[in-house]
Formats: structure tokens, C-alpha cells, sequence
């Protein structure tokens, strides 16, 4: 929300004070000064006037956490566990899923409660790349680079994939990168090849590596400079 309607909200300011208090320089965000009535109040924000907290800002929280087999990539289920169910902090389901993994597929995912992160990390228009490693049940051939490239037509969402980049690892093992998350993308993309998708595990979400020395269902806090980097 805009400062200055944030201001304008509490009862105690008129819109005329509020002009007035920016235009003194009274009011800090996150301990800066600041007199632009547009600048971007957040409920992370701290806001003060003078030395009064005007809002106090609730933490931000982001997670990494190694997602195992056999979980949902859902906050709640009544059939089996949920990764939030790996996530042992307080206020956990108050935090969302930034990209969803099916029930098999391990690797990296990420949860927060700061929707404006995880919509960066996600949305195809940011055009992070996602990294996954892929085994599959028949072999994969050069065909595939340059069809993966080109992209595919995925008729229920009425749409053709970004191109995405294909490295052969082996004859049934590739690493793929796409820009975008639809469901089942990547088991959809083999499909077209009728070549079914037998091990999935993400390793990268644009900048953010799954720290190598979580094992299968266990999850640390991002560090600042890792927050920061989306
Ligand atoms: N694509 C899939 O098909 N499954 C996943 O879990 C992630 C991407």
C-alpha cells in the first residue's frame, strides 16, 4: 500500500497532516526517511514517526527445504504427510509453497510468507530459469534438444512452452532447464516423446542452489544475501 493512504488509514491523521508529516521528514520506513507519498508500505515494513512505532512490520521468513519422495507439495492433506509437515517452526501455516513439486519429484523447494517474493521467483514474465535433473524410461536422443528448445503445445491451457535447454547426461539422464512452472511440465514435455518421466529432482530455482548438505526432508532458513538475490 502506498504510504501515504497507510498514513491517511489510522485515525489519528487527517490527509492535510499527512502531507505535512512527509513534508517535515517525520516519517522513516525501515529506519530510513522518507517524504514520497507513494513509497511502498508492506506488511514486513516498519513504520515510525518520529520515534513512535506506527506499525511495527511482521518478519518475512523464507525456507529452503530438501523435498523428499512421497510428499505433497500441498499446506494440508488428510492422506499423506505435506512438506510443511517436514517444516518444524512456529506459525508454519502461515507460509506458502513457492512452486510445487509433485508427490515424487525431490530437490528444492522453497516456502515463505512473503507473496511478492514468491511471485518473482514463479511467474513465467521473470523468466528464472529451473533446473531439474531427469531420468526416464526410454532413451533420450538429440531429437528432444531441439524440440525442448522450439517448445510444446499444451492444448488445456491453450499455450507453447518457453523454449527450455536440454543437456544429455546419458542415454536416459538429462539436465532441463525451463523458465516456467505448468503443471507437470516437465513429465507433459516427455510425454509428447511417450517417455515417461522415472525420477525428477530439482536443483536450482534462478539463483538459489539446494544447499547440498541438506539430506531428503530436511530445510534451513535463507540467508539474507540468498533473499535478497530474487
Ligand atoms: N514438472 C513435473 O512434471 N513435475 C514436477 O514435480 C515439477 C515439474
Amino acid at each position: 500500500m502506498r504510504l501515504d493512504r497507510f498514513l491517511g488509514n489510522l485515525p489519528q491523521f487527517s490527509r492535510k497532516q499527512v502531507r505535512l508529516l512527509l513534508i517535515a521528514g517525520r516519517v522513516r520506513v525501515d529506519g530510513n526517511t522518507t517524504r514520497d507519498p507513494l513509497h511502498e508500505v508492506r506488511e514486513f515494513s516498519l513504520v515510525q514517526l518520529d520515534d513512535e512505532v506506527l506499525q511495527a512490520g511482521k518478519p518475512a521468513r523464507y525456507f529452503m527445504l530438501h523435498k523428499p519422495m512421497g510428499c505433497v507439495s500441498a499446506t494440508q492433506d488428510d492422506r499423506h504427510p505435506t512438506v510443511l509437515d517436514l517444516l518444524d517452526v512456529p506459525d508454519r501455516h502461515e507460509l506458502h509453497i513457492a512452486g510445487r513439486l509433485d508427490f515424487n519429484t525431490t530437490g528444492l523447494m522453497l516456502l515463505t510468507n512473503d507473496g511478492q517474493w514468491s511471485r518473482r521467483l514463479t511467474q513465467p514474465q521473470t523468466k528464472l530459469p529451473k533446473v531439474y535433473y531427469v531420468e526416464t524410461e526410454q532413451v533420450i536422443d538429440e531429437r528432444y534438444v531441439a524440440r525442448f528448445a522450439e517448445g510444446f503445445y499444451f492444448a488445456f491451457e491453450n499455450l507453447t512452452t518457453q523454449p527450455a535447454h536440454l543437456t544429455l547426461l546419458g542415454p536416459r539422464q538429462a539436465r532441463l532447464s525451463i523458465v516456467e512452472g505448468r503443471y507437470h511440465q516437465v513429465k507433459r514435455m516427455f510425454g509428447h516423446f511417450d517417455n515417461k518421466v522415472m525420477r525428477l529432482h530439482r536443483e536450482s530455482m534462478g539463483p538459489l542452489l539446494l544447499d547440498e548438505r541438506l539430506k531428503p526432508g530436511r530445510f534451513r532458513a535463507l540467508t539474507a544475501q540468498e533473499v535478497d538475490s530474487i
